[in-house]
């Protein structure tokens, strides 16, 4: 495997540093950063493995089951959207303007990142990350101010509508945070501040495919509401598990740490 990491550090460097780099971005695709230590920054930037790695395929996998999923879990209630006598289209009818940009853009914003998030080509075709993250951000800032309208228009209850609002709070400001990132040449905390945005989006699949087979849980009920509140509070809180998982449980990492005292 092969690895290009390039250290910048201002202050006291640590012996073993480079090992740990190593072994943290082996686990994982997120570069870790440790920000100021000592007055010091350390940036690190890894490329792709050339092999198509075991992680690769991982990734693939998840996103064509996640795939799979969002459109089993969407034709579910939306079978009879087109037929305006469905008790699904007059549900929709009073957004009926508002929810085909929310839900065009939301599906952009939705496919997109599948080809972000994969090192071989972000490394190989740097341009089309460039664009396609642009369209990702643009859906992003159409499709959450849009899902608020939708959400006024037709949801039963005002702590639904809230529960929309935070969600596309913090869809958008997690996706702002990372273009502000890439902005300013900070590719490792625009790397974690992506990651931190697309949860959110998967709040939808998450939802409906719980709806699917918890009828409780369905629009209506009062079960709907407490489903849609731990899934935006689950896209707040795993990212950061997953993206602190390799710090957090690296051995080497410990053993780095207790060798420095
Ligand atoms: C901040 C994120 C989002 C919020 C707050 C949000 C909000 C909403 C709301 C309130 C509805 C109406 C649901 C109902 O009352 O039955 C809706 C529908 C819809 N949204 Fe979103 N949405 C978000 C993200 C997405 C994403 C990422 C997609 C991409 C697949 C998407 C696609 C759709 C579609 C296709 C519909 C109509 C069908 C359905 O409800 O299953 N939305 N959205």
């Amino acid at each position: 495997m092969l690895y290009d990491v390039r250290i910048v550090l201002c202050g006291q460097v640590r012996s073993g540093l480079e090992d740990w780099l190593k072994s943290l971005t082996e686990f994982s695709s997120v570069p870790y950063c440790t920000g100021h230590e000592s007055g010091g920054v350390l940036l690190a930037t890894v490329t792709a493995p050339s092999p198509i790695s075991l992680r690769s395929q991982v990734k693939a996998a998840f996103f064509l089951v996640f795939f799979a999923m969002t459109i089993f879990a969407a034709y579910e209630k939306n079978s009879r959207i087109f037929d305006p006598t469905s008790p699904i289209a007059q549900h929709y009818a009073p957004a009926k303007w508002f929810l085909p940009v929310h839900a065009l853009c939301g599906i952009l914003a939705m496919t997109v990142p599948a080809l972000q998030f994969s090192n071989r080509l972000r490394a190989r075709y740097l341009k089309w990350h460039r664009a396609l993250g642009y369209v990702y951000v643009t859906s992003v800032s159409i499709a959450a101010p849009f899902a608020i309208l939708v959400s006024v228009k037709i949801s039963r209850t005002f702590t639904m509508v809230a529960a929309n609002c935070i969600q596309s709070f913090c869809w958008l400001a997690t996706t702002a945070i990372a273009l502000y990132c890439i902005r300013k040449g900070n590719v490792i905390q625009h790397r974690r501040w992506m990651i931190r945005s697309y949860p959110f989006a998967m709040v939808f699949t998450l939802t409906r495919m719980v709806q699917v087979f918890v009828p409780f849980t369905r629009g209506g009920h009062p079960g709907n509401e407490a489903l849609f509140w731990s899934c935006i509070l689950l896209a707040a809180f795993l990212p950061n598990v997953f993206i602190e998982w390799p710090v957090i449980f690296s051995r080497k990492t410990m053993r780095a740490a207790t060798s420095d005292q």
